[in-house]
């Protein structure tokens, strides 16, 4: 029986590339540069405050002809009007995919179900000017009478690792007088340790959560609930320290948070693409509403240029196809990203669950098994300090992961002579993965000649290079857009849908019933694998001795 091709491998240009992979997968990055000495300027492209050099990758003019031909059998252009247009692209939850439409600068409306979201779209970003700079100017007052001074966000997933990103990226333009802090886990470590040496008086929390269901969250709201309400003993303390970020209205009030103080988010923002809608309502206090609107504007320069660039000038699907080549020909399982900029360390968190969470699928829009590979995995860390932890692995390890540098030419800080040294190490790791070093060049460096084989660096390891003029919002905006981008155009390209999650599901299942068990005085052992059953006997056992069996 013939197996049904649903994805990429039904065009021609799929196997068109496999031969073509065939036939250079054995050229070496040296040999590129060498045949072509115009190569790094060649491949490369500029937008704006952007340099992007894809020049370090394993391919060549013919690689990519053939993947942006892939591109377009796929549909890709129509595709990229159809979420910007509003269409439910997200066919599993029938939604609109609209985080677009949240920094859409045009003064053209977008339409969901024939209404312009607009209209919403600015009244929100209005409310969370006023509320932000209420708290900025100190005239939000704690139930003391005092000041807020911290702000606590409550949220996790997208309502958290989005917004703790930019907060942490954009610190060298914040408000240094408040302490901005995120509670996400659980783990009631996570909430203790974040307000120990805070005053209740002095604090508001964010409480955000699209759903306002998510059982993490809903708990640490519930202990800051708790938190305030016993120190301030009275009734009028949620009003003065809880906001709330949610589409579902109904829920914030259950929990007691008045449509005042609620800032509203929509079924058509997925969470993890939710940075520029209300959810960043913390960066906008910590870093002010004109440094979130050059955020937005930032992220608009990304999306025109989506939208309107011819697919060979398009950096988010430039990224996107040479990942598919990595992915599906050179089999590489896994990308990392570097950021050489200690502002960005959160940043590597934050993609991993835009890309993970989109793409790590491996069913197609038809209900198919896909039988070809998605997304990768997703890891990284900020240089320099990752050069002394697993580069190691990038350049004599035996398996190779493509990487993405992303730096800045100009410092927020530089004592003494410090980022001179710090882009010598960017620009030196790049040129050091990609031409390694060879037997003869070890031995002319006068190395011994039994250390040679322990010395020598294979090189022919790909990276790209996102080099910034300087770290502003707008450049952050820029790159969260571009990544954002970059997912999309993976998912149309592996026909699969992006922008569900319906892997994260069964474990929440799992822990509601397990949850149970921990408390219970019977554990329903039949229910659960003989492993679950004895650990949690031992887990009772050592909480509570008497109830080990
Ligand atoms: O992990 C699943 C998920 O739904 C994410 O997609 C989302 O960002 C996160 O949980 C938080 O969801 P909510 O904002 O509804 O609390």
């Amino acid at each position: 029986m013939t197996q049904k091709l649903s994805g990429p491998e039904k065009f021609i240009e799929w196997g068109s590339l496999g031969e073509h992979y065939s036939r250079i997968k054995d050229v070496h990055l040296r040999e590129y540069f060498r045949e072509d000495p115009g190569r790094g300027r060649r491949f490369s492209l500029k937008i704006g405050e952007l340099y992007f050099d894809y020049s370090k990758n394993l391919i060549n003019s013919e690689t990519l002809d053939l993947l942006i031909k892939l591109g377009e059998k796929t549909g890709l252009r129509e595709k990229i009007n159809d979420m910007f247009s509003g269409n439910k692209i997200n066919i599993t939850e029938d939604r609109a995919v609209l985080h677009t439409a949240l920094r859409n600068f045009s003064g053209d409306p977008v339409l969901v179900d024939g209404i312009d979201v607009m209209p919403v779209i600015s009244g929100t970003l209005d409310k969370m000017k006023i509320v932000s700079e209420r708290i900025r100017s100190g005239d939000w007052k704690g139930f003391s009478g005092k000041k807020i001074k911290n702000v606590v966000n409550i949220g996790i997933g997208g309502s958290d690792l989005g917004p703790r990103f930019v907060c942490n990226a954009l610190r060298w333009y914040s408000d240094r007088d408040l302490i901005v802090r995120f509670v996400s886990n659980i783990d009631g470590t996570d909430i203790v340790e974040s307000l120990y040496d805070l005053k209740p008086d002095e604090t508001i929390f964010i409480i955000a959560s699209k759903t306002f269901t998510t059982i993490e969250t809903m708990t640490n709201a519930e202990s800051a609930k708790e938190w305030i309400r016993s120190a301030a003993g009275n009734t009028e303390f949620i009003s003065k320290h809880f906001i709330a970020i949610t589409s579902s209205k109904k829920n914030s009030e259950l929990f007691g948070i008045s449509a005042d103080n609620t800032l509203e988010m929509w079924d058509w923002i997925g969470g993890r693409y939710s940075l520029t809608s209300s959810i960043g309502l913390s960066v906008m206090i910590s870093a002010g509403y004109d440094n979130f609107i050059s955020l937005l504007k930032g992220s608009y320069k990304i999306d025109e240029h989506f939208k309107n660039s011819p697919f060979n000038e398009n950096i988010p699907v430039i990224m996107a196809l040479i990942g598919i080549w990595y992915n599906n020909f050179f089999r590489y399982g896994s990308y990392a990203v570097l950021p050489y900029d200690q502002y960005l360390t959160d940043f590597p968190a934050y993609l991993q669950q835009c890309d993970m969470e989109s793409n790590g699928k491996s069913v197609s829009l038809e209900g198919e098994p896909t039988g070809y590979h998605t997304g990768p995995v997703v890891w990284g860390g900020i240089g320099t300090n990752s050069q002394h932890a697993f580069f190691q692995l990038l350049h004599q390890g035996s398996r190779v992961v493509p990487v993405d540098f992303i730096g800045f030419a100009q410092p927020l800080n530089d004592p003494g002579d410090h980022h001179r040294k710090f882009m010598a190490n960017f620009f030196a790791q790049s040129k050091a993965l990609a031409f390694g070093r060879t037997g003869n060049e070890v031995l002319k460096a006068g190395v011994p000649e039994e250390q040679i084989p322990f010395r020598i660096f294979p090189g022919n390891r790909p990276s790209n290079t996102l080099l910034f003029n300087k770290l502003t919002p707008e450049t952050i905006g820029m790159l969260i857009a571009l990544y954002e981008h970059k997912i999309f155009t993976q998912g149309i390209i592996w026909n699969i849908n992006s922008f569900d999650q319906w892997g994260v599901e069964l474990g929440k299942n799992i822990a509601t019933d397990i949850a149970e068990d921990l408390s219970s005085e019977k554990i329903s052992g039949s229910e659960h694998d003989s492993s679950t059953t004895e650990l949690i006997k031992v887990f009772r056992s050592v909480r509570s001795p008497d109830e080990g069996n």
